[in-house]
């Protein structure tokens, strides 16, 4: 889970309790340049924090999101080299991660919310010799970017237990990749649920955001602990520059500014740039106008208290934030989650 959320602690927690721990690469050198106070490169970055994330035994990744352009492919040679269980990309489609650097032991798994998504990828991959190793189909009750158009998140056809199975038929297309569901998975009986229709495994971000391990912030912990149902919406004009939509607690102060374009444009993260017509990372629309975008970089980087005294948070959750109501150790989670441990959920 993006910008300074699931770091090693919450990663290395969940490895331990027999899951896959997944640390986001986002603005991972700030962060850890900040952590161990010494500049960290994205590439060191990303190689002491899977090392870290595994120090403790079991499994350990990295989710890269393709709208980091700029620092995408540092990212991913630090996660090959430091030994990555796996590199999960989405946030746009993955085509050329098997052509950066060809991994040794890391499982490479794009994130995708179709079945024509994922048949893109798997031809493009097929020319560059790799079959993906699993994928994750991510529904829209998701927290962070949705790979749907705004009008799209509602449709009946969009809900996950409904683009299972002709993302499952690809799979099997491919040689039975397995695939990894995820968006609006709350407890051990929606994960039966999912296993019972096919799914081979499952990603979960919104009830591990509320753990003691994550490293959200206690003013961020506090915002899920609080929002109802109604407090949480798609953002979306104002939204993310990354042009997709964007899940987010609405009294999130950095959203609250947005909407009534309080913070003048000013670029000093650019980890969502684009290449301008010289090749040179310059392009990003909040750096424009605040019009119709807020700063992604800035508002994550304050939820996670990087930057809370310059600048303003922005809280991404899932749908099912609203049904958190205690922060627990992972252990408890994964007890629940595994079915070890009964335990009412709203
Ligand atoms: C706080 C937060 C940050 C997230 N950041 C990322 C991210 O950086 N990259 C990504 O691909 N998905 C991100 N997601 C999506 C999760 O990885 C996961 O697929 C999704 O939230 C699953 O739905 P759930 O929250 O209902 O369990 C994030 C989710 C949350 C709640
Ligand atoms: S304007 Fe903001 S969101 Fe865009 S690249 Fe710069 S710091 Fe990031």
């Amino acid at each position: 889970m993006g910008v300074g959320i699931s770091l090693s602690p919450l990663a290395s927690a969940v490895a331990r309790e027999g899951g896959v721990g997944i640390v986001s690469s986002a603005c991972l050198d700030r962060l850890v340049s900040k952590r161990e106070n010494r500049k960290f490169n994205t590439y060191e970055a990303t190689c002491q924090e899977i090392s870290l994330a595994k120090a403790a035994g079991g499994s350990a990744g990295i989710n890269i999101m393709v709208a980091l352009v700029r620092d995408y492919e540092s990212s991913v040679r630090g996660a090959l080299d430091a030994g990555a269980d796996m590199i999960i990309s989405g946030a746009g489609l993955p085509l050329n991660l098997p052509a950066i650097q060809r991994p040794k032991d890391t499982a490479l798994v794009p994130i995708v919310s179709s079945a024509r998504a994922f048949d893109l990828i798997c031809k493009k991959w097929e020319r560059l010799g790799y079959r993906p190793d699993a994928v994750v189909l991510e529904g829209p009750l998701a927290g962070g970017h949705l790979g749907f158009k705004i009008e799209q998140i509602d449709l009946e056809s969009n809900k996950l237990e409904n683009l299972l199975p002709p993302v499952k038929d690809m799979a099997i297309k491919y040689g039975d990749i397995p695939v990894i569901v995820a968006g609006g998975i709350y407890t051990h009986a929606d994960i039966v649920r999912f296993l019972a229709m096919g799914a081979d495994g499952v990603q979960m971000g919104t009830r591990f955001l509320a753990t003691e391990e994550s490293s959200a912030p206690p003013q961020y912990k506090e915002a899920v602990l609080l929002a109802k149902e109604e407090d949480i919406i798609v953002a979306h004009k104002p939204g993310s520059p990354c042009g997709l939509p964007f899940r987010v607690i609405k009294q999130s102060p950095m959203y609250v500014s947005a909407t009534k374009r309080l913070r003048p444009p000013k670029c000093d993260k650019g980890y969502v740039l684009l290449k301008d017509a010289e090749g040179k990372f310059t392009r990003c629309p909040a750096k424009e106008s605040n019009e119709e975008c807020f700063c992604i970089c800035n508002g994550l980087l304050s939820s996670a208290g990087y930057n809370p005294d310059k600048e303003e948070p922005l809280f991404t959750v899932g749908t099912n934030a609203a049904r958190v109501d205690r922060i627990v150790p992972v252990k408890t989670l994964m007890d629940e989650l595994a079915g070890r441990i009964l335990v009412s959920t709203a």
